[in-house]
């Protein structure tokens, strides 16, 4: 099928199977690694992209699904995006695997919520797993992130 999807501000037309997820196409198409596999049964969070400006697991969107609508993955932010300053700031990866997924949860979190508490956080980021357990930094880097 064709899709047609905005992604990070750009319309595309791209070539997609019906079965497969928006995850296989987003990488393969158009060469968005950060959106990243690893479980793929909608556990992990690192496959995590904003589709309207919602946090979804990218592993469990089917590509039909996304058709007319639009995506953010972490390479639309440009690189200056403050939530991504406050991730480099606190130091808030090891191995960095997991980051875009963080980055763009908390995004979410912080319009919806601005005023946070330690506890907000944890709970909002809940379906986002670090197995490099950087967990304390993340959280700082969210908390930092909203006060600035
Ligand atoms: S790879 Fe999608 S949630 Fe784990
Ligand atoms: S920094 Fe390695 S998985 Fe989170």
């Amino acid at each position: 099928m064709k899709l047609r999807v905005r992604i990070n501000g750009a319309d595309h037309e791209l070539e997609a199977r019906t079965d497969e997820s928006i995850l296989d196409v987003v990488r393969r198409e158009l060469g968005l690694l950060s959106v990243r596999e690893t479980c793929g049964i909608g556990v992990c969070g690192a496959c995590t992209v904003l589709l309207d400006g919602e946090p979804v697991s990218g592993c469990l969107l089917l590509a039909p699904l996304a058709d007319g609508r639009e995506i953010t993955t972490v390479e639309g932010l440009g690189g200056d995006d403050p939530v991504q300053q406050a991730f480099s700031d606190a130091h808030a990866f090891q191995c960095g695997y997991c980051t875009p997924g963080m980055i763009l949860t908390a995004k979410r979190l912080l319009e919806e919520t601005p005023q946070l508490t330690e506890d907000d956080v944890r709970a909002a980021m809940s379906g986002n797993l670090c197995r490099c357990g950087s967990y304390v930094k993340i959280v700082e880097a969210v908390l930092q992130a909203a006060n600035a």
